[in-house]
């Protein structure tokens, strides 16, 4: 098969031709989701959550996220791979960001990085791409900055915020990103967005005019729970699912049905 590169997702966008994204975490689901066809797995820093169990994506270590990616990597035939940047690792000191950007590349093989926020981390990017490593922003509602914003609502429904963020993703396009993610943005600022700037846009609650669209893999087969935003929609109900195999795995056990005669040596 031939895979999937940043250069892919560009003639994509040139061709109008929609990204398939979804993040992934370890090796049997990555297999998966390449088989169904995502063009994109995003090792997410969503992980803290949805791995890990944490209240925000804040606590994920670099060494955690290079253990997902690794993992992913390994099951994967067709798609492109990029890895989070998780907090603390490039924010502010753009060779700390250089660093961990190498570190994501060589200890896991995937093929990018994606780091949030705009105008703040310009440096940070810089010095990533100077290396020669792909590197994919992400603006609107950035999770990161969850104690900076104090909730969850929409981003840049506002004239300031929403004109901040047509500049950074032109500055990001010119930098030279692939392509950039817009989170929980107003459909009508995605569009324009989508329309300034050359590179592909990934929605995620951003509307049907972004060039691509992401969901966290766990929400989309609906393993997670009680997460109802307006953006997600569920294309199976896999807690449900794998809850019903659970008991009646239990009933069998209980019941010395399984194993049976065939079931053992
Ligand atoms: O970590 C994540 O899952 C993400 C996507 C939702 C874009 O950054
Ligand atoms: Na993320």
């Amino acid at each position: 098969v031939k895979r999937v590169t940043t250069h892919t997702l560009r003639a994509m966008k040139e061709a109008g031709e929609k990204i398939a994204m979804l993040t992934a975490y370890d090796y049997s689901m990555a297999r998966i989701l390449d088989a169904g066809g995502a063009d994109v797995l995003l090792v997410g820093d969503s992980a803290s959550n949805v791995m890990a169990g944490h209240e925000t994506t804040l606590p994920i270590t670099l060494d955690q996220m290079i253990y997902h990616a690794a993992s992913v990597v390994r099951g994967v035939n067709r798609a492109l791979v990029i890895v989070d940047l998780p907090f603390g690792t490039y924010q502010g000191d753009s060779k700390m960001a250089l660093k961990s950007s190498i570190r994501i590349m060589k200890e896991s093989g995937a093929h990018a990085v994606k780091l949030e926020g705009g105008q703040e981390v310009e440096d940070s990017i810089r010095r990533i791409l100077s290396a020669g490593i792909p590197v994919m922003g992400h603006l609107g509602l950035t999770p990161q900055s969850i104690y900076k914003f104090g909730t969850y609502t929409v981003r840049a429904k506002q004239e300031a915020e929403a004109r901040r963020l047509l500049k950074d993703a032109k500055m990001l396009d010119e930098l030279g990103c692939f392509g950039m993610v817009l989170e929980k943005i107003p459909a009508e600022l995605a569009q324009r967005v989508s329309e300034s700037v050359d590179v592909p846009t990934i929605g995620i609650g951003g509307g049907a005019h972004c060039d691509g669209q992401v969901l966290v893999t766990q929400d989309m087969l609906g393993i997670t729970k009680d997460f109802h935003p307006r953006f997600l929609r569920r294309y199976a109900e896999l807690f449900d699912v794998i809850q019903k195999a659970t008991e009646s795995y239990v009933t069998d056990v209980k019941a010395g049905d399984f194993p049976n005669d065939k079931e053992q040596y």
